[in-house]
């Protein structure tokens, strides 16, 4: 005899009921071994869906799907272990600068990463472009490699929230995605299970975001935090903006050759800007610094000294990589296609929209919308112009590159819709939209 049934739950979620711990823990033991059947999931989720989850129902969920599966332990490594995660961006190259600056501030960085799905690239996907650069690595080697130089970034394993992963895949073809208990759950279930004391969350608003508008990803934020502080973990977070890419280059090698850049001390304003500020938010966070501004010149110190880029080559070599792509840029794969993009008029760029861009940067081959699809390393889009920019008609504005010329000819065609250009110079914004959420 079962201990609760899935049709009483559901019942009590429709008519605006409050779920229990035990029922919400039941659920996701079930329907994790394959004993609740995926339209009573469904129909739990459009439940939860229009009626909400308060907070203890959503952090009762959140720890619910983090016991179904792997829950990592990294009590061997010493020190207040930091994880960084970006709710996603396009062109966001962050976790391959911050790492290393925190790292260089004795930061003990045990990171899980995830592949990109649809036009959003990830981090594994990224680091892969560097020629013998290994993520899949055994929970030893990854603990005795952070241990040894402060630093390993890995692929998420399937074993990681087990129940999330089914969960977020009946959410896509229910269209259940979009409910702020259920995708604060789902991230924050991965990340208490990757098993570090602190997370620096980087929260993204804007075309290219989740949550477009502000105050949605600000309440998103808030929940993430809430729910970080209820397992008793330091959560901070940080509003970014994501109406136009992350720095100039979208793309999995393009990436890390601006990230490289950014290391060197001779990245775009913006990446530069946000990766202090978040790697700063790490080192407060790990204790190693008594205030936000101590921790702002010691990651800033790790930048300009070159100890971070040291860190990076250090962590590029351990697993697996040759370092020397920090130096010899042409040893990344090179794309056997390129089209380039012009101004139509003279003005200022007030538009590079970055879901469009994104959107762009997928077909031409360097994101994937199947999760079985490969990814082309050298594919993507380079960004002359962002906005503010003047501009005079005829002069180029950015270059599509890939391996497959029809894909890159029909990425172009969609990023030229991404460009607006007006006469009026558009007011400054900011990438950073609000500091902090704790
Ligand atoms: N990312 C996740 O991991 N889960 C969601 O629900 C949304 C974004």
């Amino acid at each position: 005899m079962s201990k609760f049934s899935m049709i009483q739950i559901i019942n009590k979620k429709r008519d605006g009921g409050t779920l229990s711990a035990e029922e919400i823990r039941w659920f996701v033991e079930e329907y994790t071994k394959g004993n609740v059947p995926d339209y009573q999931a469904s129909a739990l989720l459009m439940a939860i869906y229009f009626q909400k989850m308060d907070r203890e129902e959503t952090f009762e969920l959140t720890r619910a799907m983090r016991d179904s599966g792997e829950v990592m332990d990294l009590s061997a490594i010493g020190g207040i272990k930091v994880d960084k995660h970006s709710t996603g961006g396009v062109g966001d190259k962050t976790t391959l600068i911050v790492a290393p600056l925190a790292a260089a501030c004795g930061v003990p960085v045990a990171k899980m990463s995830g592949r990109g799905l649809g036009f959003t690239g990830g981090t594994i996907d990224k680091l892969e472009s560097i020629p013998g650069f290994k993520t899949s690595m055994e929970s030893r080697a990854f603990v005795d490699q952070v241990n040894a130089i402060g630093i390993a970034v890995a692929g998420q394993t399937a074993q990681i929230a087990a129940a999330d992963k089914k969960l977020y895949a009946l959410r896509d073809v229910t269209a259940t995605v979009d409910n702020m208990s259920l995708i604060a759950s789902s991230i924050m279930s991965k990340k208490l299970a990757s098993g570090s004391d602190a997370i620096v969350l980087d929260v993204k608003c804007g075309s290219g975001a989740f949550m477009e508008e502000q105050e949605k990803a600000e309440e998103l934020a808030q929940m993430m935090v809430d729910i970080g502080k209820d397992d008793g973990k330091t959560v901070i977070a940080v509003l970014t903006d994501m109406s136009q890419p992350l720095g100039r280059a979208v793309g999995n090698s393009l990436e890390v050759i601006e990230a490289i850049d950014t290391l060197k001390g001779k990245g775009p304003l913006d990446i530069s800007h946000l990766s202090l500020e978040l790697a700063a938010w790490m080192v407060l966070a790990a204790g190693k610094a008594s205030d936000f501004e101590e921790a702002k010149a010691m990651v800033t110190d790790a930048l300009l000294s070159g100890k971070a880029l040291e860190k990076f080559k250090e962590f590029v070599a351990a697993q697996g990589g040759d370092p020397a792509v920090a130096e010899n840029y042409g040893m990344f794969p090179e794309s056997a296609f390129c089209q380039e993009i012009y101004a139509g008029a003279t003005g200022y760029v007030t538009r590079v929209d970055a879901r469009i861009i994104g959107k762009a940067s997928q077909l031409s081959g360097a994101g994937r919308e199947k999760k079985e699809d490969s990814v082309d390393p050298a594919a993507g889009i380079y960004l002359y112009k962002k906005v503010g920019d003047p501009i005079r008609g005829g002069a180029l504005l950015a270059r599509v590159f890939g391996n497959d010329d029809d894909k890159v000819y029909q990425a172009a065609e969609e990023a030229k819709k991404a460009f607006t250009i007006s006469k009026e110079e558009p007011a400054e914004k900011p990438v950073l939209v609000k500091k902090v959420i704790r």
